[in-house]
């Protein structure tokens, strides 16, 4: 049967105290929205339509190409959020399958959402219900006395027997097209929220004699996002979830409570995750590799039997078989080839390390380019920046950078260049040269005696 799906996401999501619409809050790295979608996906509807509205310009960059968006001016409620949803459908024919989810659902699994799209053909509408511990604020599912379903009835319209009912209506239903329409045309907004309901064409499906199958899910998956507290639930179900998943293709993880990797990234089979660990954006580690503890790595590669501590990397490309770290910062533009290595309270920034180079303590590179098997002393820094404009630093090959030295750029040193200790290089270095730039060095035989003698000789203070 052919499938389309109408994501509702028009809410503003008042309980999340939070001037981001609700569906647009991140958890796990995926927005809300971009979870639901994500499980929509291995179905292949043939289209799909989420709907917007409150703080639109938010939710509609999360959208991937081929999702439409439908926009509800005024939040009326999930039935007529439904029917703008319909009327943004393409290419629909009555004995379709639509899907209609909400989207502040994270946790809904592919598997679950595929059964509900194998509604058999005289099935009007499937639905996933589920029952809680606490179903306060769920839409209560009511059934008759031989278990069929035959409405939903919001908390706020219970009677005190229907409040007690501990089974859900969790928000996801598949509806045969002709039956949604119809039905869809029928509800009001009689209720105690003044509000148009899609949970009321349950109701008047059973009332025509429709055949409605409940489809029963875990509380786990089927979770509503309505707070903080609750997205942070989510968060930690969904990351133990992509945790759960590395894990079992291979990944090394000590400690998977501790461990935040963002969907979106990539950790090959043989990589070893150590706690502290929070990997984002189009990040990956490859096989062989060693993280942390403690590194925050946003879109940057970590290359083969490399090992990365303690530091913070930011579009930053790390090759294989290098160390980076304890406490190093890789900022945007870092490239470090092969067996390279970055210590400690070490900065870089659009900087290239070439094979073997390293800089193992206490430097600033910025705008450099640093030759294979080249030295950075300890406390050496490039001077990139001159209050204006930024310049380059080019370092040639077996290049030896004396401890604090100063390369004020633009500057070039050639290959096999020294610098002595101390030195502000403000010149170019030829090739193999030593370039030393410090004052003499002066002694004072005796000084330290002569002190000591001067101090004593002092009067005492009355
Ligand atoms: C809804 C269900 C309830 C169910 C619960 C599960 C109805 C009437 N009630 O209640 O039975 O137990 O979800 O979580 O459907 N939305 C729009 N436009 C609107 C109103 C809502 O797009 O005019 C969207 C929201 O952005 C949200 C979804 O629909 O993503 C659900 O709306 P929400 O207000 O959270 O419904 P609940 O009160 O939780
Ligand atoms: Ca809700």
């Amino acid at each position: 049967m052919p499938l389309h799906v109408v994501v509702l996401a028009a809410g503003q999501g008042k309980r999340m105290m939070s001037e981001l619409p609700k569906v647009a809050h991140m958890a796990a790295g995926r927005p809300l929205i971009g979870w639901v979608l994500e499980a929509v996906h291995p179905l292949q509807p043939v289209s799909t339509v989420v709907v917007v509205g409150h703080g639109a310009e938010r939710v509609n960059p999360h959208l991937p190409d081929g999702v439409v968006a439908a926009v509800q001016e005024e939040q009326l409620g999930t039935g007529h959020a439904t029917r703008i949803g319909l009327a943004a459908l393409r290419d629909i024919a009555s004995d379709d399958t639509i899907m209609v989810l909400y989207g502040d659902m994270p946790l809904l699994g592919a598997d679950l959402l595929r059964s509900l799209a194998g509604r058999p053909d005289d099935v009007a509408a499937r639905m996933v219900t589920s029952v809680f511990d606490d179903p306060s604020g769920y839409g209560r599912v009511i059934r008759d006395h031989l278990g069929l379903v035959v409405a939903v009835v919001e908390e706020r319209d219970c009677d005190d027997s229907q409040r007690s009912i501990s089974e859900v209506n969790a928000g996801a239903y598949a509806f045969r097209g002709k039956d949604l329409f119809d039905a869809l045309g029928a509800i009001s907004n009689q209720n105690a929220q003044g509000e148009y309901y899609l949970t009321d064409v349950i109701g008047i499906l059973a009332d025509r004699g429709e055949r409605l199958e409940p489809v029963e899910a875990t509380p786990e998956e089927v979770v509503g996002i309505n707070s903080q507290d609750q997205l942070s639930e989510a968060s930690r179900l969904l990351q133990a979830r992509t945790n759960r998943a590395l894990m079992e293709s291979g990944v090394w993880m000590l400690d998977p409570e501790r461990t935040y990797i963002d969907d979106t990234v990539t950790v090959e089979p043989g990589a070893r995750i150590y706690p502290g660990v929070h990997l984002e954006g189009s990040t990956t580690v490859a096989a062989g590799a060693r993280v942390g503890p403690d590194v925050f790595a946003v879109d940057s590669v970590i290359g083969p039997g490399s090992t990365v501590w303690y530091s913070v990397l930011r579009g930053a490309r790390v090759g294989a078989d290098c160390e980076v770290g304890p406490y190093a910062s890789l900022r945007p533009g870092t490239v470090l080839e092969r067996e390279a290595k970055v210590g400690t309270f070490v900065e870089t920034k659009n900087t290239t390390l070439g094979e073997k180079a390293k800089a193992p303590h206490l430097t600033y590179l910025g705008d450099a380019t640093v030759g294979a098997r080249s030295n950075i002393g300890a406390g050496s820094i490039t001077c990139n920046y001159d209050g204006y404009e930024k310049h380059r630093t080019v370092i040639g090959e077996d290049v030896f950078v004396g401890s604090d030295t100063m390369l004020v750029a633009p500057v070039t040193l050639g290959d096999r260049a020294v610098t002595g200790a101390g030195s502000v290089i403000t010149d170019n270095v030829a090739e193999g040269s030593l370039a030393v730039e410090r004052n003499e060095q002066r002694e004072i035989p005796g000084y330290s005696q002569r002190r000591a003698e001067r101090h004593a000789a002092k009067k005492p203070e009355d």
